[in-house]
């Protein structure tokens, strides 16, 4: 059976300090508790006599005062006290701690509270046929699936979708790009044909050719008119460019399949901007019909100002004067069928901060138009990824980095890394699973707002706040392990003790709230900062306090098992950050 927690270290500490405050006759909505700021005067601290004294008209130490002496006749605490103008310093008992440890390390998933669940619809990767995924799908494919993997674990549905850009111009630039270059392609004939495998390109040649495409394009009018021809003759159904844009569509979305799995990213649907075009004829009548887009300019708008606006926010163009839809028109088709299909209470895009005022646009279209009823859609987004020069990240030959590039630079930093290790049969597989943790780690631990500075050297570092680190620190804790049942030494009852072994316990009993921060702020990098510190913790641990050579028995089975709780908790800290543990390193 699987079995779950249901309440946090400080959620029941909490409950303890709310029938304190109530059996003294206070509100208890400041009855909360908070790690300790000075760990040496106690585990926890509580600081809810300061804003009560305001409204009550008390000192502060009065409060403070009449509420520890309630809860010093609770098991819980080893003691009670009171510091400056009325913190309440908690220090819980060895028993408290130790029950604890011993109920998170018999969860299933290291303690983590599940909450009420909803159907959460992730949208990231977006990634563009034909187009390499250069380093802003590198972090939209990074943090959404983090945050899929987050949110599931807190028993949300989740429902990972890529967003194919699989439509619109840059279609049409290749195809008549393609044209131009082998104009014999059955797929150009009158009567237009595709058989299997007659397309002479493979992912390699598109992803030379598109770049080509758009600059001829861009240096050229004609070309780019060229172009625009062949989408809107797409746009039309034109047969023979369905067929062609089909096959380039497989050839891309099979590479892109590549790197997901090689990133271990995973998605529930593969839909794209083209999968909604049937639903945008329908749509800008109904919006026409009932007032909420209006003609501007020969133009179709959707005026979504509010009067609460700081800054000047435009209408959202859905059509063109030619009647062409936008990106907008897509995304607004895409909430009316993930509305039916999906059924989701939220929608979450990771999508690059810069695109912050299309998001907000959209977002006010669709609930203009009564289209996300019931839906929260909320923008995720992220800064650009730089290099060592503070600017956007470029290759060694200075072109814009794409997705490879990154990784293969961070594998080759990892391989050298391990170079004098010996131990390991498949040095590769290593290199790649510390240079995955190394960019990951990276990407993740920045604040998703801010950009951050890809730096593979740095990156890919055992010392430090990196993702080899942590991933080394598992590592060494199932070695242990191992060593332990080698020698039939067993875990057992959880005894705290030292200095040291509090500090871990307590440590391990933050992860269900940081899960739960985490998900609320959609901030994996709180999950980050969290296994890395708890790593320290761990080390310091490990120095203070022997396991194998422990004197007593029950002094090698109790820190056994805080070795084997701490496991836990990590691997399942990094597995929401999408970076897997080797066995050995
Ligand atoms: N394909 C877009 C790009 O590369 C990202 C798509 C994001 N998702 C969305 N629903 N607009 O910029």
């Amino acid at each position: 059976m699987s079995h779950h927690s249901d309440a946090t270290l400080a959620s029941r500490v909490d409950r303890l300090l709310e029938a304190a405050f109530r059996a003294c006759g206070l509100p208890a909505d400041t009855a909360r508790s908070v790690p300790a700021s000075r760990p040496e005067l106690g585990d926890l601290q509580c600081n809810g006599a300061m804003p009560l004294a305001k409204t009550l008209g008390r000192p502060p130490r009065d409060i403070a005062s009449d509420v520890a002496a309630k809860l010093r006749d609770d098991a819980a605490f080893e003691s009670v006290d009171i510091a400056g103008p009325g913190f309440i310093n908690l220090r819980l008992s060895t028993t408290f701690l130790a029950t604890s440890a011993e109920d998170q390390l018999a969860t299933d998933d290291a303690g983590i509270v599940r909450q009420n669940a909803q159907r959460v619809l992730i949208d990231f990767g977006g990634p563009n046929v034909a187009k390499p995924l250069h380093v802003g799908h590198l972090r939209s494919l990074v943090i959404g699936e983090s945050l899929r993997r987050i949110l599931g674990a807190l028993g949300h549905h989740t429902i990972g979708d890529v967003h194919l850009g699989d439509w619109g111009l840059q279609m049409g630039m290749l195809i008549a790009e393609i044209r131009r270059r082998w104009p014999d392609l059955p797929c150009f004939l009158p009567e237009p044909a595709l058989p299997e495998g007659s397309l002479p390109l493979g992912m390699d040649d598109l992803q030379k050719l598109y770049p080509e495409a758009a600059a001829a394009c861009k240096a050229d009018p004609a070309r780019m008119e060229e172009a625009r021809e062949a989408t809107a003759a797409l746009q039309a159904g034109h047969v023979g460019y369905m067929l062609l844009w089909r096959a380039i569509r497989t050839i891309s979305l099979d590479a892109q399949r590549r790197d997901f799995d090689s990133l271990d990213v995973h998605f529930d649907v593969l839909l794209g901007e083209s999968d909604v075009q049937s639903l945008i004829p329908g749509m800008l009548d109904d919006l026409r019909r009932r007032h909420i887009a209006v003609e501007s300019e020969g133009a179709l708008v959707i005026e979504v100002a509010e009067a609460s606006d700081g800054k000047p926010m435009p209408p959202l163009l859905v059509a063109k004067s030619d009647g062409a839809a936008l990106y907008a028109t897509t995304d607004l088709a895409t909430i009316l069928d993930r509305a039916k299909r999906d059924k989701p209470d939220r929608i979450v895009y990771v999508v690059d901060q810069r695109q912050a005022l299309h998001f907000e646009q959209v977002f006010r279209a669709a609930h203009r138009a009564g289209y996300a009823d019931g839906i929260e859609l909320f923008h995720a987004g992220f800064g650009t990824v730089n290099g060592p020069d503070g600017k956007p990240y470029k290759t060694r030959q200075g072109g814009v980095a794409q997705l490879g590039d990154l990784l293969s630079d961070a594998i080759d930093k990892a391989r050298e890394r391990l170079a004098e290790n010996t131990e390991v049969d498949d040095r590769e597989a290593l290199a790649r699973l510390v240079g995955m943790a190394a960019i990951k780690f990276a990407d993740l631990s920045s604040y998703r707002t801010s950009g951050y500075i890809f730096d593979p050297e740095r990156m890919v570092s055992f010392e430090g706040r990196t993702g080899p680190y942590v991933q080394y620190a598992c590592v060494r804790i199932c070695s242990i392990l191992g060593r332990a049942i080698e020698r039939g030494a067993a875990t057992g009852a959880i005894v705290v003790d030292a200095p040291a072994e509090r500090a871990l316990v307590l440590d391990c009993a933050r992860f269900p709230d940081v899960v739960t921060s985490a998900a609320a702020n959609l901030a994996p990098n709180e999950i980050a900062d969290y296994v890395f510190g708890l790593a320290q913790t761990f080390s310091r641990f490990y120095n203070e306090c022997p396991v194998l050579a422990a004197d007593a028995e029950a002094t090698r089975a109790s820190r056994l098992a805080l070795c084997a709780l701490t496991r836990q908790v990590l691997a399942k800290g990094l597995w929401l950050l999408g970076i897997a543990v080797p066995e050995r390193m």
